[in-house]
């Protein structure tokens, strides 16, 4: 992109033109190039000891660097304001990075009683192993500071939460961290940097599932982390030894779905806003999550905190389980399937999906009913969805 002269631009632009090099002159490409290449030359001996000793910034090796993988951390750092950005070969090697790039052994992690499973096994059946505690604080962060020792180290928190759709509040989370000088981690995946910019209010390391609305076509698997150099430096060095890089091809797929996040996650929020209002209405749902609900009982803090209230939502039906699998058996133009943020508009049964296996009390913990529904809606008329729900619900 050319140094721009005017108001600085928006984010839908950002999204397409940010972090692209040069396309302006004779026979420039638009679309990326697919740098495949694991291995990179050096001109010279001297070059390569240069890189060795830390004072060249040549590419050397795709695991550590790669061109396209650079062009998505730039788009990515500029629509989180961010100075750096790493992408991963999934979300979950993006918290587990960067995790691990904060925390060893004898330190301990405060987080927050609802997250997406992936991330809460991760804590409960990983993380102990390396001997790092974990405290989970209720999603309001009522008592958080009882849970305060001389090794707690890092706060991690997901906010709007997988699956219940409840929101952590950001400003108190940071006053929170950096009273006990916690280094702190967001998963905003739900919110994509479109509707939530922690990093703005303070956060250190902002991360995603890419799989999700970034890349937006359900294609791919991906992360990223994002932050200033010296948050970011570190989680770069857990990549470069644990080996959870992205791959080039998935880069490219990631860039060009990120051109279009402006006019999707638009829709999305108006088709789910739609969908949201319709069931809150339906006499067999029992309870609606969708943050853009006056019901919710965080919808002051979504309009507080974010500009849009996103394409997930969840319901609980009167009749538990055996009506929610009767919905989800019946249902024709949404898929039965798990993950979130693409074209397609999805319902799952969080119990066999995000949270399998956990005990009662986890689940209640989680907030997570057995008749819970997630949906994830996608880019079909709304008028098509609702009339989907309104044939599976009957
Ligand atoms: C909120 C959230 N964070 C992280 C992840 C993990 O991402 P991935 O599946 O790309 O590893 C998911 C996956 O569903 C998620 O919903």
């Amino acid at each position: 992109m050319k140094k721009h002269k005017h108001a600085p631009l928006k984010a839908a632009t950002r999204a397409i033109h940010a972090g692209e090099p040069p396309r302006h002159g004779v026979d420039a490409p638009v679309s990326a190039e697919i740098v495949r290449s694991s291995t990179f030359t050096f001109s010279s001996s001297e070059e390569m000891k240069l890189w060795a000793e830390g004072k060249s910034k040549a590419y050397i090796y795709t695991r550590y660097a790669n061109p396209t993988l650079a062009i998505a951390e730039r788009k990515i750092a500029s629509l989180e304001g961010a100075e750096a950005a790493i992408v991963t070969s999934s979300g979950m090697a993006a918290i587990s990075h960067s995790l691990l790039s904060v925390l060893q052994n004898g330190d301990e992690l405060i987080s927050t009683a609802q997250l997406y499973g992936g991330t809460y096994r991760l804590m409960r059946d990983v993380l102990p192993r390396m001997g790092i505690t974990v405290r989970h604080a209720e999603t309001s962060l009522e008592g958080i500071e009882s849970l305060v020792t001389p090794r707690s180290k890092c706060l991690y928190i997901e906010t709007p939460t997988n699956p219940t759709l409840r929101l952590v509040d950001l400003r108190k989370a940071i006053a929170f961290a950096k009273k006990h000088q916690l280094v702190s981690i967001i998963d905003g995946t739900f919110a994509t940097p479109f509707l939530q910019r922690p990093l703005a209010l303070g956060f250190d390391i902002v991360v995603h599932s890419v799989t999700k609305a970034l890349s937006g076509h359900s294609d791919l698997i991906g992360g990223v982390a994002s932050g200033s150099h010296k948050f970011i430096d570190p989680v770069r060095q857990m990549v470069i030894y644990l080996g959870g890089c992205m791959d080039p091809e998935v880069a490219f797929l990631l860039i060009r779905g990120m051109k279009t996040l402006g006019v999707r996650v638009e829709r999305q929020c108006e088709n789910a806003m739609r969908v949201a209002k319709f069931l809150e209405k339906h006499p067999k749902v029992e309870r609606v999550h969708y943050p853009g609900l006056k019901s919710h009982r965080d919808h002051a803090l979504a309009r507080k905190q974010m500009s849009g209230f996103g394409s997930m939502l969840a319901f609980d039906l009167k009749g538990g389980l055996p009506a929610a699998r009767r919905f989800c058996d019946r249902v024709e133009l949404f898929l039965l399937a798990v993950s979130l943020g693409g074209t397609e508009s999805l319902v799952s049964l969080p119990i066999y999906s995000s949270h399998y296996r956990m005990s009662e009390a986890e689940l209640q913990r989680a907030g997570v009913k057995l008749g819970t529904v997630r949906v994830s809606i996608g880019l079909e008329d709304a008028a098509d969805l609702i009339q989907d729900l309104q044939q599976a619900l009957n």
